[in-house]
């Protein structure tokens, strides 16, 4: 097996025992979806460089590092293999360009990710730090499993933020609008689609972005 190979696999299985640990709505599916597709055929990536990624993992792994030593570990080894991209299904004038130019995210299981599959998904996102996602929705069923926090949530377009901890499993169900709010550690976090994964995505207009976009958690 040689080195890129190994750094995916090694991945894929922490990232399986990692969502051992965790309980909540849509854990038993990912994990089903993960244990039938961890073992294809690796392809590592040809060109993964990324802004985002050689300025921010780093910061977001010293925290898990404490806690999540192992996984931390083969996220760092298999960072150079994987297809790290900015995703950009939305206008600029709906997101906004402080999300455009500060996220990346690279599918680990997936349609085009190193392990090849058909929709469903499991891959690594990452926004820097105070970054506003913008309230936003898609058909596709999602859980993010952060690995560092604090950050802050909202569930449905109106109404004042949720902070949560690393650690702490969020599941959206089809088409529930959702936004993220990035604390002062990089939002680095697992994510898993088990469904409608080229459904693509759309922002809910919400009047109080530019008060979240300034907004500082700590
Ligand atoms: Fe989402």
């Amino acid at each position: 097996m040689n080195q890129a190979v190994g750094a995916i696999s090694a991945l894929v299985e922490e990232s399986a025992r990692y969502f051992s640990t965790l309980s909540g709505p849509g854990l038993v599916e990912v994990r089903a979806g993960l244990e039938e597709r961890k073992d294809g055929a690796i392809t590592p990536a040809a060109d993964p460089a990324h802004p985002v990624v050689d300025r921010w993992l780093h910061l977001g792994l010293a925290p898990l590092a404490r806690t999540h030593p192992a996984l931390a570990q083969a996220i760092d080894a298999a960072r150079p293999y994987l297809p790290w991209r900015s995703f950009n299904g939305y206008r600029m004038e709906d997101v906004g360009t402080g999300f455009m130019a500060g996220n990346a995210f690279a599918p680990i299981i997936g349609e085009d990710a190193a392990i090849a599959t058909r929709d469903w998904e499991l891959g690594l996102f990452l926004i820097e730090p105070h970054v506003l996602y913008r309230d936003h929705r898609h058909p596709a069923t999602e859980l993010y499993a952060p690995l560092t926090g604090p950050h802050g949530w909202r569930f449905g377009a109106r109404g004042p933020l949720a902070v949560l901890d690393a650690h702490r499993p969020v599941w959206n169900a089809p088409n529930a609008t959702h936004l993220i709010k990035a604390g002062p550690v990089p939002f680095l976090c697992l994510y898993a689609w088990t469904r409608d994964v080229n459904a693509g995505a759309e922002i809910v207009r919400a009047p109080d972005w530019a008060e979240l976009e300034s907004l500082r958690l700590g």
